[in-house]
């Protein structure tokens, strides 16, 4: 009875883990080579619940080869990238195939079985047939236990408990180390409690993932940037801003539908010439989608496909509240959907500085994601850095926080290159809500992972 025990306390674990957050750890290679996809029964539409459908009608074999080319059975090409440390994607044959990797928790450990997924869902690129899948890689890989580095329960809890107060001499010490930069006591800091910030800097289920190292500049790279203008910034092309107004997420870890919703509505103004101004609905993407974790946190790229495949209604349809409340969208609402979402580089780990910069020219503000230390809460204005400077009294925890890269330039004076970001913490945070961050050197992570989609205007 004791065994049974136990297996009851892990399901227990698990469930509450699934919910709150993806730990699973794999990487590219882990993805390399063949697959067995088992599909349950087709038929079904989006509304398809993959976590009830028993699987194994029918068989697809994938081949994933370097760098991001699907092969099928019968030698259709196609195309899949890695989706962070957490799952991939597949398009092969007109159909879309998304899985996470499959995990286990017990207590502080998680065990990563990087060769199978959890249960995932298959379309065709039209999205009208859908069913479920689970993947398994041909050759085992054995299941690798690591300690959770974030542990978000933990953390959560010890969070918490601590208040949040602004440490004076930090800021000083920050603000006398460096010049690049000024940091500042804001008031309204006070009311966000450490757990707050916690969410607000990306929350438990925007973990850092496995840090990938941006693409080497190439000669072609190169002569690509030297065609590019000097500076950019779609707050001002030949005087016309193209973006959204600035918002503030509050305590709620949605920075990741933020950063999308602001690209698709900057993009939608570039597109129209600023004929169609939508605001969308961030609180959608928290209450609705099944390829994120609500106020927990999610990933850009999952949100560009949750928005082809399931579309996104205007916030004045459903307005933001800051909680993952559940999904209830009147019918009567109008959905723009995505043509296209993609990492920018082509594949998880192909981005590059030049690769952003021909992105952000070409097609508008996409999606970024950085580490965020206690320095850049204070950022007031310059071209941020971290520096290292850590508040001994402070329970601060290192995240992952997705907001919209919307231009770059340099300082005319010392030559430090920058990008300008559009940060999700209102208008009195930063430069106007904005901030500038060190470019060309992958500053905390920032030219990393870069996610670009494509909306599709309405008639
Ligand atoms: C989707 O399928 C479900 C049953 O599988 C059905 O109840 C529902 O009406 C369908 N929705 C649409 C939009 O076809
Ligand atoms: C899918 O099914 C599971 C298990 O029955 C249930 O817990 C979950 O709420 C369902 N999800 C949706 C979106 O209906
Ligand atoms: C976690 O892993 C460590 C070593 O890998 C092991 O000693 C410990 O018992 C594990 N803890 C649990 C709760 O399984
Ligand atoms: C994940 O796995 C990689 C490679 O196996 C390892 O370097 C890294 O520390 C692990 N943990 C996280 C949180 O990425
Ligand atoms: C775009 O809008 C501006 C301002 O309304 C207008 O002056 C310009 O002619 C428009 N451009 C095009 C190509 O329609
Ligand atoms: C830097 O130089 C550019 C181009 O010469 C100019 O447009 C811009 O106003 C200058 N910026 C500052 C802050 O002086």
């Amino acid at each position: 009875m004791r065994v049974s025990t136990v297996l009851v306390c892990v399901f227990l674990l698990w469930v509450e883990g699934s919910l709150a957050d993806t730990p699973v750890n794999c990487t590219y290679e882990d993805l390399l080579g063949t697959w067995v996809f088992q599909v349950s029964k087709g038929g079904h539409n989006k509304t398809v619940n993959c976590s009830n459908e028993a699987t194994g009608v029918k068989m697809v074999t994938v081949t994933l080869e370097k760098l991001s080319v699907a092969r099928d059975e019968v030698g259709n090409t196609g195309f899949f990238t890695l989706i962070y440390n957490q799952g991939f994607e597949v398009l092969v044959n007109n159909y879309k195939w998304f899985g996470y990797f499959r995990y286990t928790e017990q207590g502080q450990n998680v065990t990563s079985y990087c060769d199978q997924t959890l249960p995932g869902w298959v379309h065709d690129v039209l999205g009208h047939n859908w069913a479920c899948f689970v993947a398994k890689r041909v050759e085992p890989i054995p299941p690798r236990t690591e300690v959770n580095p974030l542990q978000p329960h933990l953390i959560a809890r010890r969070l918490l408990q601590t208040p949040h107060k602004v440490n004076i001499d930090f800021i000083q010490t920050i603000n006398s180390r460096q010049s690049s930069w000024t940091a500042a006591y804001y008031p309204d800091h006070e009311k966000y409690s450490q757990k707050d910030w916690f969410y607000r800097a990306g929350g438990p289920a925007s973990r850092v993932p496995a840090r990938v190292r941006p693409t080497h500049f190439t000669a072609e790279g190169a002569k690509m940037a030297s065609a590019l203008p000097e500076r950019w910034d779609w707050r001002d092309v030949d005087g016309v801003n193209y973006l959204s107004p600035v918002r503030n997420q509050g305590s709620c870890g949605s920075c990741y539908s933020f950063a999308t919703m602001g690209m698709l509505e900057a993009r939608i103004r570039v597109l129209t010439n600023n004929s169609q101004a939508p605001i969308l609905s961030p609180q959608q993407v928290v209450s609705c989608s099944p390829y994120s974790q609500g106020c927990e946190g999610g990933f850009p790229y999952l949100i560009g496909k949750y928005v082809q495949d399931f579309g996104i209604v205007e916030e004045s349809c459903l307005a933001y509240v800051g909680k993952s409340t559940p999904c209830r969208i009147p019918r009567s609402c109008g959905r723009l959907y995505t043509a296209e979402y993609s990492y920018v580089g082509g594949f998880y780990g192909g981005c590059s500085e030049t690769a952003m910069m021909q992105e952000l020219v070409k097609n508008g503000p996409m999606a970024v994601s950085f580490e965020v230390y206690l320095d850049f809460r204070f950022y007031k204005g310059g071209i941020y850095h971290h520096t290292g400077l850590l508040d001994a009294t402070d329970p601060f925890e290192l995240t992952n926080h997705a907001v919209l890269l919307v231009g770059y330039g340099h300082c005319n004076k010392t030559g430090e290159k920058y990008w300008v970001v559009k940060n999700s913490w209102g208008e009195s945070w930063g430069e106007k809500g904005f901030f500038r961050i060190r470019r060309g050197t992958d500053e905390c992570a920032i030219e990393s992972i870069a996610v670009a989609a494509t909306p599709i205007q309405t008639l």
